[in-house]
């Protein structure tokens, strides 16, 4: 196990477009293991790989804290629908925007054996998924927030 550096806002590697991961390499496994221990430790939902400074299109997600669902080069296929309500990112430390997002998505993506599945998902499922898809293009969520962020209380923090 081990925790690797969060990369904060400001970071030039959150606005990089990041590469496919073409193989499952022994190095892309440690990856993304490290990358559920350090979403998991920063008590986050999801977390995607150039967050830790790795520009691969790797994102992990967990919105239940009992689900982990690993995307390897996902690409979102449909969206539908609409949700606004308030959004974190564990880049943005202590804060908190509204963002509207589809509420409803599909997205084909790779798993751990480099197999294409697809899945449909909702509500705060769909919001991690677009967030962390945006993170592989180089856009943190800060740029589609309605109006100000507001401060987190440390007690309620609630990232992404
Ligand atoms: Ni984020």
């Amino acid at each position: 196990m081990a925790i690797r550096k969060i990369r904060e806002i400001g970071d030039p590697v959150l606005y990089k477009i990041s590469k496919e991961m073409s193989s499952m390499t022994l190095r892309n496994r440690m990856l993304i293991d490290d990358m559920f221990d350090t979403m998991y430790e920063a008590d986050g939902v999801g977390l995607a790989a150039p967050q830790v400074g790795v520009l691969k299109r790797i994102v992990v997600i967990d919105v239940t804290g009992e689900d982990p669902l690993l995307l390897i080069n996902p690409v979102l296929l449909e969206t539908s629908g609409e949700q606004t309500g308030n959004e974190g990112c564990l880049s943005v430390p202590g804060k908190t925007g509204v963002v509207t997002r589809p509420s409803h998505v599909k997205v084909r993506a790779q798993n751990k054996e480099m197999e294409w599945f697809e899945l449909e998902a909702d509500e705060l499922l769909a919001r991690a998924i677009c967030h962390e898809v945006d993170h592989l293009d180089g856009h943190l969520y800060v740029e589609k927030a309605e109006g100000p962020l507001q401060d987190v209380p440390d007690e309620e923090e609630e990232e992404e």
